[in-house]
């Protein structure tokens, strides 16, 4: 619930404003206070008055209104909200962020917040997945800005993609996930008190600084179970590789690159109870990656490459000793002969689960929503039936919990 909770909305100019009608309602529903900011743009899309009656408050949006400075400076009304949320955010108010523009109200409004923001970008694939947006975005999430969503699906625009705002309730979830994650009840934090590494998305092996290795993991599965994990009350540190997705609300995100990268990040967060090894991690770097740009040269044979292997960040984690997290979960991805190859790389990696699953073309699980896995332990093979990757993190989430609940077992020496 979010009792007493208020939300500053700003709605800026796209086709999805018509769905922030439907995140006032169902905010107050939860028993938050709505109060709303419309960009001009925004007033093209959805009439103030339809926020003002949704809300039932005013409706800002003149910078220079006289009214609104006397009754509710700028600074006011960003300082008398819990937190801010940009939706629909737009390729532009996301640019004009970035930038620390303050042009109109809302820009200002977020310029001057000392508040939690949430974005919910909604705007046409093509401008989604724009250098310009996607540096804007790394820019604002490194700043602190949480992301929802975008979806994928189809568009107004006639196209398909990631773009599509998070629908109302995704939103309400993130937005509960940020200001009361404390409030669930005790019986359902199974995970309170414990501390929890996710590696997730793919990693990228510089061959030269234009140059890289990498493959085409998503993120979606990783980043589902950490925010599972965190939702049970867990402590979660999320690793995560480069991916379009945004970074879930509720926990920490730490970006990194390579797999030395990845593998420093999960060391540097310390002792923990729970490792989750989702990242598609490059088995392989450049042995030697060029400090310039490899130039071709006419009649030049094509340059070799050597390659040297990565640190397992799984086999790493899963070396027993005083620091060896309770539970170490990896992943295994295969085409072929799924669960023997899980069962022997369970063994290999020296870790407690694996979770495997099939990436053949024909699975559809690389960039899918959904994934089909078997969950292999000392106990052995279970075979889960294909659901959501949300609902595989739920559920495995929920498996840790009981694991980590049950008396401890020296799980490494099963
Ligand atoms: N992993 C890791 N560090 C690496 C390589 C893999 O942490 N350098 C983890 C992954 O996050 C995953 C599991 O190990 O949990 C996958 O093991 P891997 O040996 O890479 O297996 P696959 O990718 O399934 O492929 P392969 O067929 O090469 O064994």
């Amino acid at each position: 619930m979010l009792n007493g909770k208020r939300i500053l909305l700003i709605v800026a100019g796209g086709i999805a404003a018509f769905k922030s009608l439907e995140l006032i309602r169902r905010l107050r529903e939860r028993g938050a206070a709505v109060r709303c900011v419309i960009t001009d743009a925004g007033a093209r899309f959805v009439t103030p008055l339809s926020l003002q009656a949704l809300s039932e408050d005013r409706v800002y949006s003149d910078m220079f209104s006289l009214t609104d400075e006397s009754e509710m400076g700028h600074i006011q009304l960003s300082r008398d909200a819990d937190l801010l949320v940009v939706a629909p955010a737009t390729a532009n108010i996301l640019a004009r962020m970035a930038t620390g523009m303050a042009d109109e109200l809302a820009t200002t409004v977020l310029l001057a917040t000392d508040k939690p923001v949430l974005a919910a970008p909604a705007m046409n694939v093509r401008m989604w997945t724009h250098a310009a947006t996607v540096a804007n975005v790394e820019t604002l999430r490194r700043r602190g800005v949480h992301f929802i969503g975008p979806n994928d699906g189809a568009m107004a625009c006639n196209e398909f993609g990631p773009g599509r705002m998070s629908e109302p309730e995704e939103i309400v979830a993130a937005i509960e996930a940020m200001l009361a994650p404390a409030e669930r009840p005790p019986q359902e934090r199974p995970l309170a008190g414990k501390r929890a590494v996710v590696t997730s998305g793919p990693t990228r092996e510089a061959i030269d600084p234009v140059r890289y290795i990498s493959n085409h993991s998503s993120g979606k599965q990783g980043h589902a179970i950490a925010s599972a994990l965190a939702a049970l009350g867990a402590d979660v540190t999320l690793v995560s590789g480069p991916v379009a997705i945004a970074d879930p609300p509720g926990l920490r995100t730490v970006h990194v690159d390579s797999a030395d990268q990845m593998l420093a990040a999960c060391l540097a967060a310390g002792r923990i109870d729970i490792a989750v090894c989702a990242a598609a991690v490059a088995d392989w770097k450049a042995a030697r990656p060029a400090g310039s740009k490899i130039k071709k040269k006419a009649g030049m044979a094509p340059p070799s490459l050597e390659l040297t292997a990565n640190p397992d960040i799984l086999a790493t984690l899963s070396k027993s000793g005083p620091q060896r997290p309770a539970l170490v979960v990896g992943f295994a991805a295969e085409t072929e002969n799924l669960v023997a190859n899980a069962i022997d790389k369970r063994q290999r990696k020296g870790c407690d689960w694996i979770v495997a699953n099939d990436v053949s073309s024909a699975a559809g699980t690389f960039g899918g929503e959904r994934n089909t896995v078997h969950l292999i332990s000392a106990e052995g093979v279970e075979d889960w039936p294909t659901m959501a990757k949300d609902d595989v993190a739920l559920r495995l989430a929920g498996r840790i919990a009981l694991q980590l609940g049950r008396p401890r077992r020296a799980a490494a020496a099963e």
